[in-house]
């Protein structure tokens, strides 16, 4: 008897603690990241959700209906080589940043390929759909080593994700 009771003890506490679970984030931790004090004249370091979707939704069709989730994601085989922000380095790839309107190896200071200088057009989406397919079907001998994506959506969703990330934004 008096180790039943004891057994019954025990399952009601663990039932308790399991009842207690994950506590849920609390609301008051995500607004103190968005409520830090920058002063209003500079620029944000990071575009808002907002900004994102208004700059991704200035893209022609089919790019405007990219998912930044899933470009993001993909970005992932991407980063080792490149940087997107203002301030980001150069690494075995050039820095990003305002890629978009910008001259086909045309960042001041980074060391291209001849085969990338030879080249004159300008990046835009459809630029950069051809290069993410296969760089060096586009542009033998382009330094960049990297197979390209099969995948037409995922080519879509690194897009998206390179003018969200890329853009000058308010
Ligand atoms: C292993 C390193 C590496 C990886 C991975 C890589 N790149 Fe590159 N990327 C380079 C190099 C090197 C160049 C310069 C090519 C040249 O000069 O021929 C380049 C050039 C570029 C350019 C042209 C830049 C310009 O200024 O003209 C774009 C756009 C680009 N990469 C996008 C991407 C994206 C998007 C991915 C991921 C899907 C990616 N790269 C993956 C190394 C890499």
């Amino acid at each position: 008897m008096r180790h039943l009771g004891l057994m019954f003890a025990a399952a009601a506490t663990a039932a308790a603690l399991a009842g207690c679970g994950k506590s849920p984030t609390s609301p008051a931790a995500n607004q103190a990241q968005t409520n830090s004090s920058q002063p209003s004249t500079a620029p944000s370091a990071e575009p808002t959700d907002q900004e994102k979707a208004a700059l991704v939704a200035t893209l022609p069709a089919p790019y405007n209906t990219g998912d930044l989730a899933n470009g993001e994601a993909k970005f992932a085989l991407c980063k080792s080589c490149h940087t997107l922000t203002p301030d980001g380095a150069d690494m075995t790839g050039p820095n990003l940043s305002g890629i978009f309107g910008r001259k086909a190896a045309g960042k001041p200071g980074y060391n291209y390929s001849d085969a990338l200088k030879a080249q004159s057009f300008t990046w835009d989406p459809q630029h950069l759909d051809t290069w993410l397919t296969d760089p060096k079907a586009m542009v033998p001998n382009t330094k960049m080593t990297f197979v390209g994506f099969k995948d037409p959506k995922d080519r879509i969703d690194v897009i998206a994700y390179l003018k969200a990330e890329t853009s000058p934004h308010p």
